[in-house]
């Protein structure tokens, strides 16, 4: 089973993204926004939105079968999560670590 992925275990600040060499390299404590931010720690949990306080269905398909089944939204999301949460839209193997991770949920 995949471990919990970086990319939603910690956040960063933008400045300490840039300097770090990858992202799994920056150590830096966490700061403002992290994917948990909305999504909680556990995937099979609903959410809540950090600024609009709006619920979030869990992101885990074993939680929530709409999850994963909509290429378009899911590229969506990632873009526009990625954005807010690192300045940068993500690799395709960050994506793919998520994805990993979100599967083996249950
Ligand atoms: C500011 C709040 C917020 C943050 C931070 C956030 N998300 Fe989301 N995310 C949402 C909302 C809102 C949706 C769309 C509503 C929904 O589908 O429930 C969503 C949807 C998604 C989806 C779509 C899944 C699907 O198939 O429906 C994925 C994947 C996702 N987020 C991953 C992430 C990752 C990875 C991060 C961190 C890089 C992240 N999110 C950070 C609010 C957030």
């Amino acid at each position: 089973m995949p471990g919990k992925p970086i990319l939603i275990s910690q956040s960063y600040p933008p400045s300490v993204v840039e300097h770090c060499s990858s992202r799994s390299a920056c150590t830096a404590p966490v700061l403002e926004v992290s994917c948990t931010s909305c999504h909680t720690d556990n995937p099979a949990a609903a959410g809540k939105h950090r600024k609009t306080g709006k619920a979030i269905q869990p992101l885990a398909p074993a939680a929530n079968p709409e999850r994963l089944t909509d290429l378009a939204k899911v590229e969506k999301w990632f873009k526009r999560n990625c954005s807010d949460v690192l300045e940068g839209e993500c690799t395709a193997l960050e994506k793919g670590d998520v994805i990993a991770y979100l599967l083996s949920v249950k």
